[in-house]
């Protein structure tokens, strides 16, 4: 194939798009799928597994490895149901929660809109819809259509939404059901706690009840003191933990974005109650935007949300979140959050057991603060691929114009960091040499290995997931001077290269 190549006029992916390549490729599969699956679960096939170790191992080697002053952890899943008393999940980890009577539809009250439909002043109905991009267009729509269905006479008002937390107790009766369309079927919100319950032992009763976590910060808490007595740390210093969480999301959506079993990379950076929590706090912020760009996110997708000071708890210090413009919107990726010592002093009174360190300096004790960084694999592994998914119409030597469909992940953290294609595969010393080559790799890469079919569609079948080089082993390889042919995937630019310089390449890009 030539270089010609030009990208494709909308950069923008659907999510439908995205859903269907990680089914067709295997990145993503829906859980139990052969039972008609099960909704907020996913398993990762062959690739995802790849990509998504890819994400985690470069977030451990240059968050824990590759720094002094942060050490890892791994603890339990299911810790002692007092923990989450004391975090405050058992009271008030909660999604408001509203149901239709009718469809028996679930719904989070705080992504449920409705609006009064107000003709010449007077209010003469109410419309509803589910959040989206455009939730105020689909809402004034619908006012319209209310209006007309009904033949009233007279001026629509701009609808003014609101979200289902907020209707009064007279107008719950009035809002229509985003299911039925009918009013009268939805209930007031009520506190829907997202742990999931689970039972200790052979009892199964109150005093055997536990939780899935649904957060792996606790455990770096509840061990604060094991890796201070034992880990040779001093502050200021973090402990770092990848692992699995669980929540009952009352609507899971977008993919994987918001599922009920994900993965959470977090980290408390534990600082001395006198420092510049301030700067600190922005230090990781800009630590955690530069390590997503490192990986491939480009920075024109990223924005900051500072939460606004009326809405934090009222330990918190400030909450500020990396935003990623996703295909459905500018959403959440990672939290960065200052918690004071809130969490330190819950455990301390809840366990009975200080939680405090001794200062040299000026001889007293105190609970340190912390800095929180939290983000989700999962969705890191969405934006990757949101922002690596292109078509581009490429001509070949031929002049036939064709769409290839691109991954330009970084080779961080792409799945396949090389293919191995012997030119033909019924030429025996072509094949020998392939085969040695790919075992070499092996050793130390991820690796491709196919002789299957013409060499242009090989290369598209790479492309495809995101494999950042093609070394193609032709008669040159065997008959000349032993280099191979070096395809790049996303400028398709081809050159000769020796083994030892493919190695160095590897090297150089892939750490
Ligand atoms: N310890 C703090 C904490 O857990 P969070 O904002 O609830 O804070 C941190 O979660 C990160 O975990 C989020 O920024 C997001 O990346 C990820 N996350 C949270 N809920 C998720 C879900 N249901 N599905 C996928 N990822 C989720």
């Amino acid at each position: 194939m030539s270089a010609s190549s030009a990208p494709a006029a909308s950069p923008e992916v659907s999510m439908d798009t995205i859903v269907a390549l990680c089914k067709r490729r295997g990145f993503i599969f829906q859980s139990s799928e052969i039972y008609g699956g099960l909704n907020g679960f996913f398993d990762y096939g062959p690739l995802g597994v790849e990509l998504k170790k890819n994400i985690r191992d470069c977030w451990w080697n240059d968050m824990v490895r590759r720094r002094d002053d942060i050490v890892g952890l791994e603890s339990s899943i299911i810790m002692h149901p007092k923990v989450w008393v004391a975090s405050g999940h058992v009271a008030g980890f909660t999604d408001p929660l509203v149901d239709c009577k009718v469809s028996k539809q679930r719904y989070r009250a705080d992504q449920l809109f409705f609006a009064p439909v107000v003709v010449d002043g007077k209010t003469v109905g109410y419309v509803s819809a589910l959040e989206s991009d455009n939730t105020a267009a689909e809402l004034q729509a619908a006012a319209e259509e209310f209006k007309r269905k009904k033949a009233i006479q007279g001026a629509l008002a701009p609808v003014q939404p609101r979200d289902f937390t907020e209707a009064q107790p007279d107008e719950i009766a009035l809002i229509p059901s985003p299911a039925t369309g009918e009013p009268g079927s939805l209930t007031p919100p009520r506190a829907f706690n997202m742990m999931f319950e689970t039972y200790v032992g052979a009892l199964r009763d109150a005093s055997a009840v536990a939780y899935l976590r649904p957060e792996t910060a606790q455990g770096m808490f509840v061990d604060f003191k094991n890796v201070w007595d034992t880990g040779r740390v001093k502050l200021p210093f973090g402990i770092a933990q990848i692992g699995k969480s669980f929540r009952n999301e009352i609507t899971p959506r977008n993919f994987i974005f918001r599922s009920r079993e994900f993965e959470q990379m977090e980290m408390e950076y534990f600082i001395h109650e006198d420092a510049d929590w301030d700067k600190c706090h922005k230090d990781w912020i800009e630590w955690c935007r530069q390590w997503l760009i490192s990986i491939g996110l480009p920075e024109s997708r990223l924005s900051l949300f500072d939460h606004p000071k009326a809405k934090l708890a009222f330990y918190s210090k400030g909450t500020t979140d990396i935003m990623f413009k996703y295909p459905f919107g500018v959403q959440e990726l990672w939290g960065i959050a200052a918690r004071g010592s809130y969490d330190l002093t819950q455990h301390a009174e809840a366990s009975g057991k200080a939680q405090d360190v001794f200062d040299e300096g000026t001889k007293k004790k105190f609970v340190p603060h912390v800095i929180e960084p939290a983000v989700g694999v999962d969705r890191i592994f969405l934006a990757a691929l949101c922002s690596a998914y292109a078509e581009e119409q490429v001509t070949d030597e031929k002049g036939n114009t064709e769409t290839r469909v691109v991954l330009r992940l970084s080779p961080r953290i792409a799945p396949v960091k090389v293919a191995v294609l012997p030119l033909l595969k019924n030429k025996d010393a072509l094949v020998a040499r392939a085969q040695e080559l790919y075992k070499k790799l092996k050793r130390k890469y991820a690796v491709f290995y196919d002789e299957s079919g013409a060499i242009g569609r090989r290369y598209r079948r790479q492309d495809e997931i995101g494999t950042p080089w093609c070394v193609t082993i032709d008669f040159d390889t065997i008959e000349k001077d032993g280099t191979f042919t070096l395809r790049e995937r996303d400028s398709m630019r081809q050159k000769r290269i020796t083994e030892a310089e493919l190695f160095a390449l590897l090297d150089e890009k892939i750490s």
